[in-house]
C-alpha cells in the first residue's frame, strides 16, 4: 500500500495506528464483499489495488484525543473510506478517467454503468455500517455526501456568469474534498468522546487541510510522470477541468502566454495540443505560485492544531501538514 510516508515519533501511538489499519482492512474487506461474485470482484477492484487511506488515519489520529479504542472509531474509519471508494468509482466516469490506484478504472476495466453501480453499493454498504454509530453520525455523513456531490455537480457545470473562477474552484475543492476529509477527522473525535472543542478544531483542522490536499493532487496532475501517482497525468488538461495551475496561468496578461491561454481555454482532446500545453504549463511561474498557495493552506492548518493539547497525535497531524506540501516535491 502506497502511504503518504507519516512517521511516527511515538512507538505506542504507532502500534495502536497499526493496529487500528489493521482492524480497518479487514472491515473494508468484508463490508465490499457480496453473494454476486461479480459485485464482490467489481467492488473490490479498487480497494485492493492500493491507495493511501488519508482519510482513515485521519480518523485514527484524531481519536487519539480521546479513547481510541473505542469500537466506534475503526467503524467510522470504514465508513469514510468507503465513501471516498464509491466517490473514485463515481469520479473516473465524470472525468473519463482510464487508470486509478494504478490499475485500470471501473469505468475502463468494464464500463461506465458497471462503475456508476459499484460506486452505488458501496455508498449503501457504507450506509449500512454509518447506521450503527447513532443518528448524529448518519445525519453528519448525509450532509457530508450532500456537499461532496453537490461540488462535483458544480465542478461539472462550471461557475456562474457573474462569478469569479478562481472562488469557484476553490469552494468546489472544499465541497467535493474537503468536506469528506473534515468529516474524517471529526467522526475520530466524535468516536473517541473527545471533547467538544477539540471535535470543533479537529474539524476545522480537516477541512482545511483536506483544500490543501486537493490543491496538491492537482498541482500534480500537471507535474507528475505516469506511473508516479497511480493515475493519468494530464486528466484534468484533458477534460478542460480549470485546477489551481490553469487558473493562475489564465490570469496572465502577458503576451508571451497567449498561446498556452488559447489552449487552455478548451478540453484538450488532440494528443499534440494536450502535450504542448503541458510542456508550457510545466516551465510557468504559475507552478510555483500554486505551490506556495498549498503551503499557505498547508499553515493554516497547521496553525489550527496549536489549540490541540501537545500530544504525540498533534505531532503526527503536523507531519500530515508538512506532507501534503512535501509530495509536491
Ligand atoms: C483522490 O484521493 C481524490 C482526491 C480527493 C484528490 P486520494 O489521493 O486520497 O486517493 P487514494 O485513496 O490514495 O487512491
Ligand atoms: C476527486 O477529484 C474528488 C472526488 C472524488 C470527490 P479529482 O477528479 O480531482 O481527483 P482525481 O485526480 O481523479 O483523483
Ligand atoms: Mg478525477
Ligand atoms: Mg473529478
Amino acid at each position: 500500500m502506497s502511504t503518504l510516508g507519516v512517521s511516527f515519533a511515538d512507538t505506542a501511538l504507532e502500534s495502536r495506528v497499526l493496529a487500528g489499519v489493521d482492524a480497518v482492512e479487514s472491515q473494508l474487506t468484508a463490508a465490499v464483499d457480496s453473494s454476486s461474485p461479480f459485485v464482490a470482484e467489481a467492488a473490490a477492484h479498487l480497494l485492493n489495488a492500493g491507495g493511501k487511506r488519508f482519510r482513515p488515519l485521519l480518523v485514527m489520529l484524531s481519536a487519539e484525543f480521546g479513547d481510541p479504542s473505542r469500537a466506534e472509531v475503526a467503524r467510522a474509519a470504514v465508513v469514510v473510506e468507503l465513501t471516498h471508494l464509491a466517490t473514485l468509482y463515481h469520479d473516473d466516469v465524470m472525468d473519463e478517467a482510464p487508470l486509478r490506484r494504478g490499475a485500470p478504472s471501473a469505468n475502463s476495466r468494464w464500463d461506465n454503468s458497471v462503475a456508476i453501480l459499484v460506486g452505488d453499493y458501496l455508498f449503501a454498504q457504507a450506509s449500512d455500517l454509518v447506521s450503527d454509530l447513532g443518528t448524529d453520525a448518519v445525519r453528519i455523513q448525509a450532509r457530508t455526501f450532500s456537499r461532496l456531490v453537490q461540488g462535483q455537480i458544480r465542478e461539472t457545470i462550471g461557475p456562474d456568469a457573474d462569478e469569479d473562477a478562481l472562488a469557484h474552484y476553490l469552494s468546489v475543492v472544499a465541497d467535493k474534498t474537503g468536506s469528506l476529509i473534515a468529516t474524517s477527522a471529526r467522526f475520530g473525535a466524535m468516536m473517541a468522546g473527545a471533547p467538544e472543542d477539540v471535535q470543533v478544531t479537529l474539524t476545522e483542522f480537516g477541512e482545511r487541510i483536506g483544500a490543501a490536499f486537493q490543491l496538491a493532487d492537482d498541482i500534480i496532475d500537471v507535474a507528475s510522470e505516469t506511473g508516479d501517482s497511480g493515475k493519468t497525468p494530464g486528466t484534468d488538461l484533458r477534460e478542460g477541468v480549470p485546477t489551481l495551475p490553469t487558473l493562475i496561468a489564465l490570469r496572465s496578461t502577458d503576451p508571451a502566454d497567449a498561446r498556452l491561454r488559447s489552449l487552455l481555454s478548451k478540453p484538450l482532446t488532440d494528443d499534440d495540443e494536450h502535450a504542448e500545453a503541458l510542456t508550457l504549463l510545466r516551465a510557468h511561474p504559475a507552478m510555483t505560485e500554486a505551490r506556495a498557495y498549498v503551503q499557505a493552506e498547508a499553515d493554516a492548518a497547521s496553525v489550527l492544531l496549536a489549540k490541540l493539547p501537545d500530544s504525540p497525535a498533534r505531532s503526527a497531524l503536523q507531519e500530515l501538514c508538512d506532507t501534503v506540501v512535501t509530495r509536491l516535491g
